[in-house]
């Protein structure tokens, strides 16, 4: 079937319009659609996909990507905002101070840092822990959308207001969205405040215990 000139001036047209929208949001590569959707790749494909990975800027500074950690079968994951310091050097989530923090909330849940699986939003240290920009968050969704996918976890604890938020596509506030139950394509997401939070106001301690305890009676897990 032959296309009129008209027809073929009109897809350039919209294809510079695209890659001019592109431009402006920050993008410096354009995105094939069907690579960014990862849909058919399997847990170690993913993970190699997002250790080559060069969709932001973020990858120029990195030491290492920090893709995930934990039991792929896990019935609990938690996710993070982003890697500091320390997780960019290890290229493992939360090992620094906020970390062990977390840690030891897993292990007064009478779990361990291998039974469940913690990510974060973002694969790639900000430089200097800055926040991460519009442009990396829509780069590196795909990967947590398919890491969520596979895991098939039964409850999300979405640590601190960037994972609660994105998840939930919402602009409300991780105080007003903690302590109760929400939904992310059919799992049970428990927002609560983030360990970084919790070393600055120790008193938000108690809030994040009642908020796992909700976790564990979910679970069907003990409450010690
Ligand atoms: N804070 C996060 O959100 N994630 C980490 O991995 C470490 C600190």
């Amino acid at each position: 079937m032959a296309n009129s000139i008209q027809e073929y001036l009109q897809v350039i047209s919209t294809v510079r319009e695209y890659v001019e929208e592109q431009m402006q949001l920050g993008f410096t590569e354009i995105l094939d659609p069907e690579h960014s959707k990862l849909t058919e790749v399997d847990y170690n494909q993913l993970r190699q996909e997002a250790n080559g990975c060069k969709k932001c800027e973020l990858h120029a500074t990195r030491t290492n990507v920090v893709f995930g950690t934990g039991n792929e079968n896990a019935d609990l994951m938690f996710i993070g905002e982003a890697p500091g310091r320390d997780e960019d050097e290890k290229g493992e989530p939360f090992v620094g101070r906020a970390g062990q923090l977390l840690t030891k909330v897993i292990e007064a849940m009478e779990l361990t840092r291998d039974k469940v699986y913690i990510a974060n939003v973002i694969k790639c240290r900000p430089p200097n822990n800055r926040n991460p920009k519009h442009t990396e968050i829509e780069s590196c969704e795909p990967y947590l959308i398919r890491q969520i996918e596979l895991i098939k976890p039964k409850v999300i604890c979405a640590l601190g207001t960037f994972a609660a938020q994105m998840l939930l596509r919402t602009e409300a506030k991780i105080s007003a969205l903690r302590g109760h139950f929400h939904e992310y394509r059919g799992i049970k997401v428990m927002p609560t405040y983030h360990p970084a939070y919790l070393l600055r106001n120790p008193g938000g301690k108690r809030e994040v215990w009642e908020d796992m305890q909700k976790v564990m009676a979910e679970l069907n897990l003990p409450i010690p």
